[in-house]
């Protein structure tokens, strides 16, 4: 069954990161590598380090705060928060229960999704499903990392690619008649892929132990080649589908704004889609990827260059662990 679209649109976005920062001269001192190699390969310049004592919670708060304040919305109005990270501060209870104690947003139910890099596409999703069951009208969407907790910093092939970071957006439901907001979205993933890209342990099933952290198979592996490959598959046909279901030609993308993993693998992205570099909004040189953080940060720092204007059309397209994968098409 397909609904009456739009639902939902993006009435404001926030974001922050810790100020620590990681520069590709800095891994040259710990790791055999250079910037040169990152540079071309990745497209990565710096990333965003929480302190270890700086909680997730506490720069996911500022840009909460942030895309209350663009959207006009107070704590009370909040119906729902959907919290998108794989680095929660305590497994128990959720980032987003901890977030609407700090906002103080008393009527919100809460959870967190655990989608990896495409968690806020997920999210956004989710949170327009609700909508559209009745379950809220204002939902604050989070995607929030703290990847440094989870990074393997002697491995050069990981150790380069990630960084910390929080982006948010107040999705609401739209005026009656409005063409602005959510017109499609798409959604996969394939678990017989799983350890291309995952955390060997320190879950439940092989709960952690002193072994398990000198062997340091509590942080992040991954087969960098095959995850590239499988990237630019899942991206550029997330693209298509999400264009498809909106019922938009080829070409009429105005903004995308991709996951931040790789510059080559925005490129093909963009390529596979008739896309010139210009309309691809890019800021993984500033912050790494941030997984679930990714696209939020990239649409706030789209929207405070003034990149976003009224009636342009907007993809927001992720591929991550698991592999998981998502588009969502916006009429911003
Ligand atoms: N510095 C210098 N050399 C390096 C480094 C480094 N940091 N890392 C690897 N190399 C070397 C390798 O050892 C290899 O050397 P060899 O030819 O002597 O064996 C050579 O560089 C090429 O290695 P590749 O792994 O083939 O390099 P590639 O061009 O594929 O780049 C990278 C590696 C950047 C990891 C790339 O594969 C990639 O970006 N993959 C996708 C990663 C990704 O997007 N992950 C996240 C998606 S999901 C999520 O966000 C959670």
């Amino acid at each position: 069954m397909s609904l009456a679209r739009p639902i939902a649109y993006l009435a404001g976005v926030g974001a922050s990161a810790p100020e620590g920062r990681l520069t590709n001269a800095d891994l040259e001192r710990t790791l055999d590598t250079n910037d040169e190699w990152i540079v071309e390969r990745t497209g990565i310049r710096e990333r965003r380090i929480a302190r270890r004592d700086e909680p997730l919670l506490e720069y996911t708060l500022r840009a909460a705060r942030q895309a209350m304040e663009r959207a006009g919305v107070t704590a009370e109005q909040i119906d729902g928060i959907i919290f998108a990270t794989v680095t929660p501060d305590r497994r128990l209870p959720s980032a987003a229960c901890d977030l609407q104690s700090a906002l103080g947003a008393k009527k919100a139910w809460a959870f967190d999704l655990v989608a990896a890099c495409p968690g806020w596409v997920y999210a956004i999703s989710a949170a327009e499903g609700m909508m559209a069951a009745g379950l809220g009208d204002t939902i604050l969407v989070v995607g929030a990392e703290k990847l440094s907790t989870i990074t393997d910093f002697s491995d050069r092939s990981t150790a380069i690619l990630f960084g910390d970071g929080a982006g948010a957006g107040i999705l609401r439901r739209g005026a009656e008649g409005s063409d602005r907001g959510v017109l499609a979205t798409y959604l996969g993933a394939d678990g017989d892929l799983a350890e291309l890209l995952y955390i060997p342990a320190g879950g439940s099933a092989e709960p952690l132990t002193p072994e398990i952290v000198q062997e340091k198979r509590h942080l992040m592996r991954m087969a960098g080649r095959e995850v590239f490959k499988a990237a630019v598959l899942a991206m550029s046909r997330s693209t298509d589908e999400a264009l498809r279901r909106a019922g938009l030609p080829p070409g009429s993308i105005d903004l995308l704004i991709p996951h931040q993993a790789n510059l080559r693998i925005i490129e093909a992205t963009a390529k596979h889609a008739g896309i010139p570099m210009e309309k691809v909004m890019v800021n993984l040189d500033q912050y790494g990827n941030t997984s679930s953080a990714s696209i939020p940060l990239a649409v706030a720092q789209a929207e405070a260059e003034g990149r976003l204007k009224p009636g342009m059309i907007v993809m927001l397209v992720a591929f991550g662990a698991g592999f998981t994968w998502g588009s969502v098409v916006i009429r911003w």
